[in-house]
Order: C-alpha cells, then sequence, then structure tokens
C-alpha cells in the first residue's frame, strides 16, 4: 500500500505579517510517495528535484524526521516507512519549500495510518520540521500549505490558527529570482528591537489587511500591503528589489513584496491576465540584468 500526497508552496509573511500570516499558492508545490515496509523505522530511499542538497539521514531531512516525530507522538515506533521525495519548487527560494516538504510527509503518514489524528493535530508537527530547517518554528508557511487558503497565526503560545476569507477576484504573480536567501540567514539579521511608532503603523496595516479580507475591499488591502519592520533589511538581498516594484506598481498591482524570507516576490492583482502581465515584465527586467528567474502565477 502507499500513498502519493502533494503540498502546495505557500507565501509567508504577505509582507506586514511577519511570522503570522501567510497563503497557499495553486503551484509549485512538493510530493511525497510513502510506503509501509515490513521492517520499523523511516527510510529517505528517493530525493528528486534538489540537485542533490537535502540530506536523506533520516534524522537530518525535515520530511523523515517529521515522520518520526509523528510515530513517536502515536505511539507507533514499531511502524516502518519508506520516503520518496519529489521536489518541484527551488529550496531557498522564500516560498516555503521546506513547509510543503514536511507537509506533504506528515499527511502521507497520516494517511497511510488511515488519519489517527487530525488535520490540526499536525501542526505542530510541522513546525518542528521548520525548526529543523531554519531553526525557528514559525507556523506561517506550514499552516497554509497544510491547511490551505489564507492563515493567520493570531498566537504561537498557545497555538491559535485562524483561516481567513479571500475575496473572489484576487490573484498573485510570484517571481523567484535565482539568488539563494536562506531563511536562517534571512532571519539573524533582523533587528531585534523595533520602534513603538514603526509598531503601530505595522499593527494598523495587519488589521486593514484582514479588514480587507473580510471586506473584499481590494483599495483597503492595497493600503495596507506595506512593511516598515523587516523589508527595509531584507531587500538588500534581493537583486534590483526596488525596479521590481516600480513595474510592478507601475502596471497596476495592488501590492508589490517580500515572500516569506526571500529572495521570491509577489504581487497582488485583481485578475489573473494583470497577474501574468506583471511576472513577463519582472522577468524580462530580471533578465536584462543578467538574472534567470521562475514565475507562477496563482489564484488566491
Ligand atoms: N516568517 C518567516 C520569515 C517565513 O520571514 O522568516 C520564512 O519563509
Amino acid at each position: 500500500e502507499e500513498v502519493r500526497v502533494f503540498a502546495p508552496a505557500t507565501v509567508a509573511n504577505v509582507i506586514c505579517g511577519y511570522d503570522i500570516l501567510g497563503f497557499a499558492l495553486d503551484e509549485p508545490g512538493d510530493e511525497v510517495i510513502m510506503r509501509r515496509t515490513k521492517e520499523a523505522g523511516v527510510k529517505i530511499v528517493n530525493i528528486q528535484g534538489d540537485d542533490g542538497r537535502l540530506p536523506w539521514a533520516a534524522e537530518k531531512n525535515t520530511v523523515s524526521a517529521s515522520v518520526q516525530n509523528y510515530l513517536e507522538l502515536i505511539g507507533r515506533n514499531d511502524i516502518g516507512v519508506e520516503i520518496e521525495l519529489f521536489k518541484h519548487m527551488p529550496i531557498g527560494s522564500g516560498l516555503g519549500s521546506s513547509a510543503a516538504s514536511t507537509v506533504a510527509g506528515l499527511y502521507a503518514i497520516n494517511q497511510l495510518l488511515g488519519q489517527p489524528i487530525s488535520q490540526r493535530e499536525l501542526l505542530p508537527l510541522a513546525m518542528k520540521g521548520e525548526e529543523l530547517a531554519c531553526g525557528y518554528p514559525h507556523a506561517d508557511n506550514v499552516a497554509p500549505s497544510l491547511l490551505g487558503g489564507f492563515t493567520l497565526v493570531r498566537s504561537y503560545e498557545p497555538l491559535d490558527v485562524i483561516h481567513l476569507p479571500v475575496p473572489a477576484n484576487l490573484y498573485c504573480s510570484v517571481i523567484f529570482p535565482h539568488v539563494d536567501v536562506p531563511t536562517r540567514a534571512a532571519r539573524e539579521m533582523i533587528r531585534k528591537k523595533v520602534l513603538l511608532k514603526d509598531a503601530v503603523q505595522q499593527w494598523g496595516n495587519i488589521a486593514g489587511l484582514v479588514s480587507g479580507l473580510f471586506m473584499e475591499d481590494y483599495d483597503l488591502i492595497s493600503r495596507s500591503m506595506e512593511d516598515v519592520l523587516i523589508e527595509p533589511t531584507r531587500a538588500i538581498l534581493i537583486p534590483e528589489f526596488y525596479e521590481m516594484r516600480k513595474i510592478a506598481m507601475s502596471a497596476g498591482a495592488l501590492s508589490f513584496g517580500i515572500s516569506g524570507s526571500g529572495p521570491s516576490v509577489f504581487s497582488f492583482t485583481t485578475n489573473r491576465e494583470l497577474a501574468q502581465e506583471i511576472s513577463h515584465k519582472i522577468s524580462k527586467h530580471l533578465n536584462a540584468h543578467g538574472i534567470e528567474c521562475n514565475t507562477y502565477v496563482s489564484s488566491i
């Protein structure tokens, strides 16, 4: 018996909501195939699409390590499984690559065993996987990858994750410029203290964005997608960041900013054609500057 599971890439932070907001994309995503083995233990037997970058050792790979944690949690260390991981998206891209793999693995093992625990109960295990990948158990990629849609982490302790509604005509253009920005490094460079006046502006924006989603107010969504805390520091790691913003905003995007810890960037639009046009214009600009990129367009 085997199961095959796909988990989607995600955009975390959504500009103003560092570590608390995130949403799932239609594509790309990762796939896991998992089957039971006679012998107890978790084994990685195949990894494709990672250019040899991911570890195969069961305790080091976030997928197998998370599956081991899962088996421990449900008290079934007697079970054996083998895992194949197919990465369909770049590592270190800011699109929740480790989260998608981890979520696919956890969902797969839970399916394989007849769902002894709920989808929500998989979340803390997926967060542990993120801790292994980048040093901190942030949930803003794993929550939307696991639950779908747009999610808000209202609190980490205790964990309180809320599903948010999304207006019908919201689309997203994602551009991944081919430079490497490891999440761990991109987290370490952020200032740990913020000014109260900046915090006020930031939480005004978060509240504005969430209200905009509920009220289907595209203009409010657009006004609220501003990050005064993190972006000024992280933008330095992303080539042509401010030029890309100019291109997106003058083409009619609602917003433009960093996806997760970067280097991917994304724009919201109110129709698919405009999202495609923005992807096209930005990729042309990057190519002219000698930078390769991948682009994705998604509904939200
Ligand atoms: N909230 C996380 C960060 C997302 O910005 O570091 C990482 O993809």
